[in-house]
């Protein structure tokens, strides 16, 4: 069994949190095992906890329509949430929610050992990197404890404030230009 159905199969069966009471379905990472690149959202709504994968709702089709926009394909990156179970009425997950499923993102990312993490939304980005608000670093490149972040807008955004669409767009644009970079061993420009 490969280390990440082994995870797959504990996201699954997980009662840590009390998510599970009210899940139709867990919801762990999907795509490429071996992908240089791991995009972290928030956590599962009503499709995803529906259909057990992540990003498969109207933020998974913006999401989808910008990673071929910028020539990502879904099945070729690896897709993930912070939290596994959806929050009754889509609510942000909590703290306790958070910090008892980040094992599980921490052994994703353990195991896929990407060359660069995207984090989409302030959920990811106050989990991953304790920031607050992405506004100021959104767009840019973080190192982080060895590792290198990319911070851009949650594509549930995009819902409600459609401008948005150009810029999440353009990220993943920038964002490919960064990955093409690293996998040719070249410097790109981080802030710590
Ligand atoms: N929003 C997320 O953060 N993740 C999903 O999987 C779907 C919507």
């Amino acid at each position: 069994m490969s280390e990440l159905t082994n995870v797959r199969n504990m996201v699954v069966s997980c009662t840590n949190c009390e998510l599970y009471k009210s899940r139709t379905h867990a919801v762990p990472g999907i795509g490429n095992e071996k992908s240089d690149i791991v995009f972290v959202g928030e956590a599962p709504g009503r499709n995803e906890d529906l259909q057990g994968k992540p990003f498969v709702g109207t933020a998974g089709q913006i999401l989808s329509e910008a990673l071929e926009y910028a020539g990502f394909s879904r099945d070729e990156v690896y897709i993930t949430n912070v939290v596994k179970c959806r929050p009754p009425n889509n609510r942000q997950p909590q703290v306790e929610e958070r910090s008892s499923c980040k094992p599980y993102l921490s052994k994703e990312l353990e195991i896929i050992k990407p060359k660069i993490i995207c984090i989409l939304g302030n959920t990811a980005y106050n989990s991953l990197l304790d920031g607050s608000a992405i506004t100021k670093n959104r767009g840019k490149v973080i190192k982080n404890n060895d590792k290198l972040y990319f911070v851009t807008i949650h594509p549930a955004a995009v819902i409600y404030n459609p401008s948005l669409r150009q810029v999440l767009k353009n990220d993943f644009v920038f964002l490919a230009g960064v990955l093409d970079k690293l996998r040719k061993g070249m410097n790109v420009e981080y802030s710590q």
